[in-house]
């Protein structure tokens, strides 16, 4: 089997650079995949795979049924989205739209999705279960695409028993892939607080409640949820990126807003430090005179490899592509909306090596020069295959 994938995904592999350069070159926004939905959903029609456009929006899920197609079912994850960045590559494959770009690697995963599903309904006859296909809009916007697809019910009728997805990854060279069972990403969470004070002359300051100098006191003191109340095994960011409020060297402001991120990896903890965040910023406020609002939307959870799912995920890809090019995953403290799905479902999210041997290639996700050694798709392709088949009889 694992030959006859190889001989298929070498084969297709003009066709699935093609792909790759057309989805690249025509990028589209979170929940605008309008396009790029239906470029998809052309080349599922074209190879006869049965599929549902317009889940949540832009979303598409895929039906590939072997034999005895009750028996089980799995399922493979990809994201469609692109970045509002400017593409700063000169490729010929270089993005139509100006002002967006596929700089996290989401046409590569669409790309590797589509390989693998030409190849595993190829294959249908010599698998049992039903492989469910899921590609998804929005994964770099709130509330993440992957919340609506499955508020829109991808995860029922059949209900996948494990769920699987890849990502780009141009830390590791292509031809290898990357594995972390248990807690990998952590959960984020927008952070919005308002410090209502009592603007004025700056040479009157007891006349007015300065908000600038109790945002100072509130920023402060909020650093304490991480020194003093979070649990040091347990990684915690709490990170500030934008304070606004004023407007002259002598004029106290009424307002200041504050905007930021908490990370984490436990769920539970999560929770209590939003209350921890609040509850200091009011009081911080209430004991100078202020008043202050905040709120914290629930954004993307924590990212949860399934140990036994993992563990097998990547001993299959061990005997896929060589135990040599197998890497254990650090810990990381982006999130990634995949993490909704493993809340559901026995989940593995696993990363496949973009650079050239470490040389080329190596811009990171989320910069106007990422661009990845298509050598990678080979190996997406192959274990998106590899791994479904193996599933299915796991
Ligand atoms: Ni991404």
């Amino acid at each position: 089997m694992i030959n006859k994938i190889k001989e298929k995904t070498e084969q297709y592999f003009p066709d699935t650079q093609a792909i790759r350069h057309h989805i690249h070159s025509h990028p589209e926004l979170s929940f605008q995949e309008y396009e790029t939905a239906a470029f998809i959903s052309g080349k599922l029609s074209d190879m006869g795979i049965e599929h549902q456009t317009g889940v949540a929006g832009t979303g598409i899920v895929a039906l590939i049924k072997g034999k005895n197609p009750g028996k089980k079912c799995i399922a493979l994850r990809a994201d469609m989205d692109a970045l509002p960045i400017q593409e700063a590559n000169d490729v010929a494959y270089r993005s139509q739209n100006d002002g967006v770009m596929h700089a996290c690697g989401h046409d590569v995963h669409s790309t590797c999705l589509l390989g693998a599903a030409r190849i595993l309904n190829e294959l249908k006859d010599e698998f049992e279960g039903t492989i469910k296909l899921i590609f998804q809009p929005g994964e770099e916007k709130h509330p993440g695409g992957a919340s609506l697809m499955i508020a829109a019910g991808v995860l029922e009728h059949p209900k996948p028993e494990a769920i699987f997805a890849l990502h780009v990854y141009p830390h590791l060279p292509s031809g290898t892939a990357g594995f972390r069972a248990g807690q990998y990403m952590a959960s984020a969470d927008e952070i919005y607080i308002t410090i209502e004070g009592k603007g004025g002359h700056a040479a009157l300051p007891h006349q007015t409640i300065d908000p600038i100098a109790i945002a100072a006191q509130v920023i402060t003191a909020l650093q304490q949820v991480i020194s003093r109340k979070s649990n040091p095994l347990i990684p915690s960011v709490l990170t500030f990126g934008k304070i606004a409020g004023g407007f002259a060297t002598n004029v106290i402001p009424d307002r200041v807003e504050i905007l930021g991120t908490f990370r984490t990896m436990d769920e539970t903890w999560r929770y209590e430090a939003h209350k921890w965040i609040k509850d200091i910023t009011e009081q911080v406020c209430t004991s100078f005179g202020a008043t202050a609002m905040v709120e914290i939307p629930k954004g993307y959870p924590s990212l949860y490899n399934d140990p036994h799912v993992t563990t097998q995920a990547e001993s299959w890809a061990r005997d896929f592509i060589g135990a040599q090019n197998i890497h254990t995953l650090d810990l990381r403290m982006a999130a990634e909306d995949f993490s909704f799905y493993t809340h559901h479902a026995p989940g593995c999210f696993f990363r496949i090596g973009t650079s050239k041997n470490g040389e080329a290639f190596t811009a990171p996700v989320h910069n106007a020069k990422f661009d990845i050694d298509e050598e990678a798709l080979k190996t997406g392709v192959g274990l998106m295959v590899w791994t479904a088949v193996n599933a299915l009889k796991a």
